[in-house]
């Protein structure tokens, strides 16, 4: 099992929503000994949220206004990684938009931007962080994020645009594990069920959060603090075997 050298970078996306997912990742990493680099489209919200974590945190943090989708921009934060942290051993890609489109409402434009985000922004952010692990030679640990709405097709919010790029994201991810593998590299793919976030539209009102958690065997919805839990194990050093694999974190919602 190879051990981890004692300064290495996580790089997060999606980490400038208040209660999203993300936050709580990059809380629980830092306490585990990552310095971080926070990337999200909202830059002011990211680079407030990295000086708070890096003020009660003993690893550095670097905020940084940075859009997945545009090669130009994630160039642009890797460059700054490269001069201002610890090499990169992790990547968690989050950043991501729902599309509550039903087939016949998802113009071309809506599609576009949904993949993009989800699935071409996943894509970028791997090319650039893997070049940098394959080149370190340390090996490392990519996790991304797709949905049960790729494996159920979606419900009241998320429907046919966003099942069909998280489903691509699984594909991503099946092809980068076989790739990077070789190089001591995993990648694997995260599962959500309902979590409560505000990627919904807001945050879920009790009508809405009693209708979600009927339908799922635990009777309630996820927390994002329990994602992030799942996060730290497959970034683990204990996790060098566990590769190209997709994890539920969904109360059972998938067997429903
Ligand atoms: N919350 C859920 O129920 C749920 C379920 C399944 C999957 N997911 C997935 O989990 C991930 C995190 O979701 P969340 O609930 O924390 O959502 P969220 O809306 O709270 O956070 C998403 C973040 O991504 C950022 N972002 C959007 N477009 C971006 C871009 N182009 N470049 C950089 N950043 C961008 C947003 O600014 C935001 O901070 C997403 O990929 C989402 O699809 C969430």
């Amino acid at each position: 099992m190879a051990k981890y050298p004692e300064h290495r970078t996580a790089v997060v996306t999606g980490t400038g929503s208040e209660r999203g997912i993300g936050r709580q990742v990059a809380r629980r990493l830092a306490k585990e000994g990552w310095a971080l680099a926070l990337l999200d489209l909202d830059g002011d919200a990211v680079q407030s949220f990295a000086e708070e974590l890096a003020a009660e945190s003993a690893q550095p943090v670097l905020g940084m206004a940075a859009d997945v989708v545009v090669p130009e921009s994630v160039q642009a934060a890797f460059a700054r990684m490269d001069a201002e942290l610890p090499p990169v051993l992790a990547l968690v890609n989050l950043a991501g938009i729902a599309s509550p489109h039903t087939l016949f409402e998802l113009s071309k434009e809506i599609w576009t931007r949904v993949m993009d985000v989800n699935a071409t922004g996943t894509l970028l952010m791997m090319q650039a962080a893997a070049r940098r692990m394959v080149d370190g030679g340390a090996g490392g640990r990519i996790v991304n994020t797709s949905s049960i709405t790729a494996y159920d097709g979606g419900g009241t919010f998320s429907k046919t645009g966003y099942a069909g790029a998280k489903a691509a994201v699984l594909g991503l991810t099946r092809g980068a594990a076989r790739e990077l593998g070789p190089h001591g590299i995993t990648c694997n793919a995260l599962v959500p069920g309902p979590i409560d976030t505000d990627i919904m539209g807001g945050p879920l009102s009790e009508d809405r959060r009693a209708g979600l958690s009927g339908g799922i065997p635990v009777q309630r919805v996820g927390h994002p603090s329990e994602v992030a839990a799942l996060v730290s194990f497959l970034l683990g050093e204990e996790a060098g075997f566990i590769n190209g694999g997709s994890y539920f974190i969904d109360g059972g919602k998938h067997m429903v």
